[in-house]
């Protein structure tokens, strides 16, 4: 234990073992994406991309949800519990997705395609949920798209970039928000293609929230936990990873004999990092569960309402 002037420093066994005696005393559980630095994902109950999450906290019988992951993340395990403590380490892990969607802009949008469906992508709001008709994932989503009517028009919300790959992939013409990452808009084309060129063995992969440029360099593109799939069955030895860093942890346990290369930013930066994902640290995660506190608080309408396209994709994504 290492003591500064104004703060107690607490190590890393104290945070495990207290966040793990404070699991059973809640009878919590702990949910936590890929994008968590490497300590939260080894003690998560469940770790996954943001389908598997919402099926996890669909399924949990824990009285209270510990969710390390982005803020719209736990909304949806919130949605879907609504009778349940839901934890959120730091309410201010946002997502810059959700954040370029408010709902009454998004309502101005749906005014002028009055004849369009929603299809919106999970990193929103529970207000933009509440007033979609399908939520989906990126590892769900060209299923959900492909079982639409050809007939029925489509607005795809908030990922511009996801929406572009999803009317590529099905040959749906729909209209997309122009929303996106602040993560995956960040990767260049140029030094990717220098690491290709020096690494010629590697294979690119990508995360559909990625410019369509980089998209089509990729050798596969897929959801965080698709990317984790296809590196393990891959018989390729080494990988240029388009998406967060969080994600090599858990390549790097699976495949240690693998060599995995972050794919850069344009700038010199550690732009690819998510600056929302990366707010929650053992440390907030050990206090969020010992004071229960800050808790997802929604508003009970919105709630009711936003419950109903999270269900559709849950059902879709069975078929
Ligand atoms: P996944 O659903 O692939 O985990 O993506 C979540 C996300 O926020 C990617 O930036
Ligand atoms: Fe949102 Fe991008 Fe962070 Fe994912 S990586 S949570 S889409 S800002």
């Amino acid at each position: 234990m290492i003591l500064t002037k104004n703060k107690e420093v607490k190590s890393k066994e104290f945070y495990v073992s207290e966040i793990l005696r404070l699991k059973k005393e809640l009878n919590a559980v702990l949910l936590a994406h890929y994008y968590q630095e490497g300590d939260i994902q080894d003690i998560a109950d469940h770790i996954g991309d943001s389908l598997q999450l919402a099926q996890a906290a669909e399924k949990t019988n824990a009285d209270v949800i510990v969710f390390a992951g982005v803020h719209f993340m736990a909304e949806t395990a919130k949605i879907l519990n609504p009778d349940k403590l839901v934890l959120l380490p730091d309410l201010n892990a946002g997502c810059s997705l959700a954040e370029g969607c408010p709902a009454d802009l998004l309502q101005k949008f749906k005014d002028k395609h009055k004849d369009h469906i929603i299809i919106s992508y999970i990193n929103c709001s529970a207000e933009v949920k509440a007033m979609s008709d399908i939520i989906c994932t990126s590892s769900n989503a060209e299923k959900l798209v492909k079982q639409i009517p050809e007939s029925q028009k489509i607005i795809f919300a908030p990922d511009k970039n996801l929406g572009s790959y999803l009317i590529k992939k099905t040959g749906r013409d729909m209209v997309l928000w122009q929303g996106a990452c602040i993560v995956h808009e960040t990767f260049s084309e140029r030094k990717i293609m220098m690491l290709k060129l020096e690494n010629p063995k590697a294979k690119l992969i990508a995360h559909p929230e990625c410019e369509e440029k980089i998209l089509m360099n990729s050798d596969f593109v897929g959801s965080t936990s698709a990317l984790l799939n296809f590196v393990e069955k891959d018989s390729a030895t080494e990988f240029i990873v388009a998406t967060e860093p969080g994600i090599i942890h858990q390549m790097e346990k699976a495949c240690p004999d693998k060599k995995f290369i972050l794919a850069p930013p344009e700038a010199n930066c550690s732009c690819n990092e998510c600056p929302y994902m990366k707010l929650n640290t053992m440390e907030k995660l050990y206090l969020c569960m010992r004071d229960g506190t800050p808790e997802i608080i929604l508003d009970k309408e919105i709630q009711r309402r936003a419950l109903v396209p999270i269900q559709r994709m849950l059902e879709m994504s069975k078929k």
